[in-house]
C-alpha cells in the first residue's frame, strides 16, 4: 500500500472516530436532558445551555443523532463484512461495548415505538425498556472510561 493510500485510510478512520465520540456525547447530553435533568441542577440557566431544558428540543436532537448513530453503525458493520473480516480482529472490549452499542439502538428504537399512542406496550414494559436503555448508558460511559484508561481498542489489525 502507498502513502498517498495510507493516508487516506487514516483520515478515514479518524473521521469516523470523531463522528462517534460527538454522536456519543450528543445522545448522552440530550438523554439526560429528557430526564431533565439540566433543568433541576440549575444547568439550563447557564446563558446558551436553556434548550437542554426544553423536552421537546432535547428529544428531536436525540433523534437526530440516534438516525445518525445507526447510519455510523451500519456503514461500520457493511466495511467490516466487506473488506476488514480477515485483516482486522475485533478484541473482548470491543465485543463488549459492540454489544452495548447494539443494546442501546434496541432499547432505544422500542422507546421511539412507544412514544406513538398507538404502540400499546405495557407499563411495566415501558418501565423495563427505560431502566434497561439507561442503565446500558451506564455501561457504555464506564466501559469507555475504562477503555481510555487501561488503553484497550475496538479492534487490532492482524498482520498479513
Ligand atoms: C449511545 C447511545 C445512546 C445514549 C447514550 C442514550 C441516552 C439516553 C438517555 C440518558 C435517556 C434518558 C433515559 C430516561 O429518561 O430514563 C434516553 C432516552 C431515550 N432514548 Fe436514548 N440514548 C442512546 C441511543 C438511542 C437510540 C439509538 C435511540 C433511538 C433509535 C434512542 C431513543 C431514545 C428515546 C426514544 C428515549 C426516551 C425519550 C423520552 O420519551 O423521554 N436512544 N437516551
Amino acid at each position: 500500500m502507498d502513502f498517498k493510500e495510507n493516508h487516506i485510510k487514516s483520515n478515514r478512520k479518524t473521521i469516523m472516530r470523531y463522528l462517534y465520540l460527538m454522536t456519543v456525547f450528543f445522545l448522552t447530553l440530550t438523554g439526560f436532558g429528557n430526564m431533565p435533568i439540566f433543568k433541576r441542577y440549575y444547568i439550563a440557566d447557564i446563558p446558551g445551555l436553556g434548550w437542554l431544558a426544553e423536552y421537546y428540543v432535547t428529544l428531536y436532537i436525540h433523534y437526530l443523532f440516534a438516525i445518525l448513530l445507526i447510519g455510523i453503525i451500519s456503514y461500520l458493520i457493511i466495511e467490516y463484512l466487506l473488506t476488514k473480516r480477515k485483516s482486522i480482529k475485533i478484541t473482548l472490549s470491543g465485543y463488549i461495548r459492540g454489544s452495548v452499542v447494539a443494546g442501546l439502538l434496541i432499547t432505544g428504537i422500542l422507546l421511539v415505538i412507544r412514544n406513538h399512542e398507538v404502540s400499546g406496550f405495557a407499563p411495566g414494559f415501558i418501565i423495563f425498556l427505560y431502566l434497561c436503555h439507561l442503565t446500558l448508558v451506564m455501561v457504555l460511559l464506564m466501559a469507555g472510561l475504562h477503555s481510555v484508561i487501561f488503553k484497550k481498542k475496538w479492534y487490532f489489525e492482524v498482520k498479513q
